[in-house]
């Protein structure tokens, strides 16, 4: 690339909550994004990729309370959290942030006063349901009550999930407050507004200038043709963010500062950075290149708010804001209740990045289309793509070479075919730029089964056997590294570490985009195994812990799985976003699990407890987080039941004690085999389980009443 037509990029992902894991809906974001950036940088452009967390909001401070830490304690926790999940999917930040920052303090109260002197924020009293237990305005998502509707009880403040009917809270009937359970009562306060309908016919035209996908723009279209609203971009206290400047016990929404955050991230690089300017990027008339990629849900905050936003403090806006669409597993919503809610870290328990780098990519196409990840499909494609057509040209051509010595053929057997690799390049890089990656993949499979075919016809295993074709046979192999090579190249932003081992066994330096030149006479290294074989065992593993950890997380999860539509919205003020609905049940004033409903005696009598004795403990191989026991429960029975407790206990010490266990929980068929119930434990998990333990002379088999 010549430096005339290198270019100045700033890339960003979405700016994940603070207050949960990473998963794989998140990782698709991640990994497209990242796939871009390296794309970009191959190519040799200034291309810099920043992100943060969203460690402002409710949710992050009833969390923090509910763990006993400061919220500050609570983000530092969830931030090297999230870097290491980053780090171990090899997504490249340049620099990961947080909007709970100094820069960002400074940005968005520049960015508000900006906005306030030109006369873009409005104030204004309004009534909202406020919990006078706990003294908190409270958002649709904390309060919970009878649908006014069909009565179903239960249900979150704006909509129904029984009858699909949507409200507004104060139409519950006997709500609570999901926090305290306190009666909520209705509350005036002042509240501040952006003045959004002033920026209409920007916003008009802005979005139909290229910035977004077609598809995206459309949908805008209907919001924007029936009219938009002012947006409520303060929160009283008590509130976990950036007070407003001149206004004492306001806040700032999370999703006011939360875009600003893009730019605290990369504000915080350039400080340390000489090569980067703030301002070159930021200002008005700037040349650099900015692009956002978000998922669909986050579209109007992205493509309504924050562009009038810049505009109103007078900074650039986007280049583009790129959507994707949402990420199911076998064809459902990821979802708790279905097991599919698999973080990073479960996953990468189990299996190797680079498979699930390359499923999405092959996938991943320009569009807002929801994704499937089908778990079988899955394996069987990183397989066949992967392991079976890619590393299999370098595995079974580069033992010839090292027997020849390791150096490739000084002159070229095939220079066209290799000259056809290397035009198709151009077409393969329109594909990345243009986020058409699973395109991108099926053109350089293409090509990888013409190498595979190649050296098929060619046969240098069959030559090797006759004497005097050792020339041939080095052409052949030399031919076929070199078209490896060149495939390499091309898969490097979405495998870097096959692209890091390719470079190790191939004795190059990189596999920059324009460094295409064939090797000839060039000196390789022994080839060491690259990738191997994904396994579907390892898939039913990950889905297995998955179901543990949610079982353990169950009902103390603030963690909303799905989210409202963003729809909804952007046509009411946008103030909905992080107001997630907790699915699990509510919580006490000291932070600990709800007493859950009411039960008869009958109810409570089918369970049945019985003291056992642990006469065996033992680990389970491939499981990290179970141990397998043997109980004892009288009358000469038996009974095998895996339990989750491996993080807490040691099987030496838990043999010989007594402890209590569902004994008629109907069997359930595990990886590992048949679990025939479940002792009981208390304590959120890690360390801290503790096993009931009856106290002396109870013996193995007594009842538990
Ligand atoms: N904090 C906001 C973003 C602020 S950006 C200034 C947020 N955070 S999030 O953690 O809920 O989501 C982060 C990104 O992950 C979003 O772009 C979201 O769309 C994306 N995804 C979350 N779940 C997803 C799937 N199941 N599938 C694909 N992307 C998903 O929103
Ligand atoms: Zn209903």
């Amino acid at each position: 690339m010549t430096a005339q037509n290198s270019r100045n990029i700033l890339v960003t992902s979405a700016l994940p909550y603070a207050n949960g894991s990473i998963h794989l809906g998140h990782l698709l974001e991640y990994i497209q994004t990242d796939i871009w950036v390296r794309f970009q940088k191959s190519r040799g452009h200034q291309c810099t990729y920043v992100c943060a967390d969203d460690a402002h909001g409710t949710a992050i401070m009833l969390r923090a309370e509910k763990e006993g830490i400061s919220p500050e304690e609570q983000i530092a926790r969830v931030k090297a959290e999230h870097e290491k999940d980053f780090a171990d999917f090899q997504i490249a930040f340049d620099n990961f942030h947080s909007t709970h920052s100094e820069e960002n303090r400074v940005l968005s109260a520049e960015i508000y006063k900006a906005c306030r002197d030109k006369g873009y924020i409005a104030t204004r009293s309004i009534k909202q349901l406020f919990d006078p237990v706990k003294e908190i305005f409270l958002a649709d998502r904390y309060i919970k009550g009878e649908c006014p509707k069909c009565g179903a009880g239960d249900q979150y403040g704006d909509n129904c999930e029984v009858c699909g009917a949507t409200y507004t809270p104060a139409e519950l009937k006997n709500p609570f407050s999901v926090i305290s359970g306190a009666t909520p009562v209705e509350k005036e306060s002042e509240h501040f507004f952006f003045k959004l309908p002033e920026f209409q016919s920007f916003l008009q035209e802005w979005t139909r200038s290229g910035t977004l996908q077609d598809e995206v723009a459309n949908k805008l279209a209907e919001w924007l043709d029936s009219g938009l609203q002012e947006w409520d971009i303060s929160r009283d206290a008590p509130y976990f963010g950036f007070e407003i400047p001149d206004a004492p016990g306001k806040y700032f929404y999370v999703w006011l500062d939360a875009p600003i955050g893009y730019m605290a991230s990369f504000k915080n690089l350039c400080d340390r950075r000489d090569d980067l300017n703030f301002d070159d990027y930021w200002k008005v008339g700037s040349e650099a290149e900015v692009y956002h990629f978000i998922g669909k849900d986050i579209i109007n905050f992205h493509a309504l708010f924050w562009p009038s936003m810049l505009t109103a403090a007078e900074y650039r806006t986007p280049t583009a804001v790129n959507a994707h669409g949402f990420v199911t597993v076998n064809g459902a919503k990821m979802s708790k209740s279905r097991g599919t809610f698999i973080t990073a870290r479960t996953y990468l328990d189990h299996l190797n990045p680079t498979y699930l780098r390359y499923y999405f990519a092959a996938k991943l196409s320009s569009s807002v289309d929801d994704f499937d990840l089908n778990l079988e499909d899955f394996v069987q494609r990183v397989n066949s793509d992967l392991v079976n057509k890619l590393v299999n040209i370098a595995s079974r051509s580069a033992s010839f070479v090292m027997k020849a010595g390791g150096q490739l053929s000084s002159q070229c057997a095939e220079p066209e075919m290799l000259q056809s690799f290397i035009d198709r390049g151009d077409v393969i890089a329109d594909f990345y730029e243009k986020r058409e990656f699973g395109r991108a993949m099926k053109e350089i499979m293409t090509l990888a089964d013409r190498a595979n075919e190649y050296i098929q016809e060619k046969a240098p295993w069959a030559m090797a056997k006759e004497e005097g074709r050792e020339q041939e046979v080095l052409d052949v192999c030399s031919v076929a590294l070199n078209l490896f090579r060149q495939l390499m190249t091309y898969l490097a932003p979405v495998l870097p570490e096959l692209a890091q081992k390719t470079c190790e066994f191939m004795n190059l330096d990189n596999l920059q985009w324009d460094n295409r030149a064939i090797l000839l006479g060039h000196t390789i290294n022994k080839f060491k195994p690259m990738l191997n074989r994904a396994e579907m065992d390892k898939v039913n593993a990950i889905l297995f812990d998955t179901q543990e950890l949610l079982a353990k997380e169950a009902g103390t999860s603030t963690q909303k799985e799905d989210k409202t539509a963003a729809k909804k919205d952007a046509k009411k003020d946008g103030s909905k976003k992080d107001e997630k609905k907790a699915k699990g049940p509510a919580t006490r004033e000291d932070g600990s699990e709800a007493i859950a409903e009411t039960i008869e005696f009958p109810d409570f009598a089918k369970v049945d407890l019985r003291i056992a004795r642990i006469v065996k403990a033992d680990h389970v191989e491939g499981a990290d987080k179970l141990l397998q026991l043997t109980l004892d429960i009288g009358n000469g029975e038996l009974r095998n039941v895996f339990s989750g407790i491996k993080s807490a206990y040691k099987p030496e010490d838990l043999e010989g004690k007594l402890t209590v266990m569902v004994a008629n929980l109907a069997p359930r068929k595990m990886k590992f085999g048949m679990s025939e119930g479940m002792v009981l434990a208390a304590g959120p998990g890690g360390s801290d389980i503790w096993l009931l333990e009856p106290h002396d002379g109870a013996q193995p088999g007594m009842r538990v009443m």
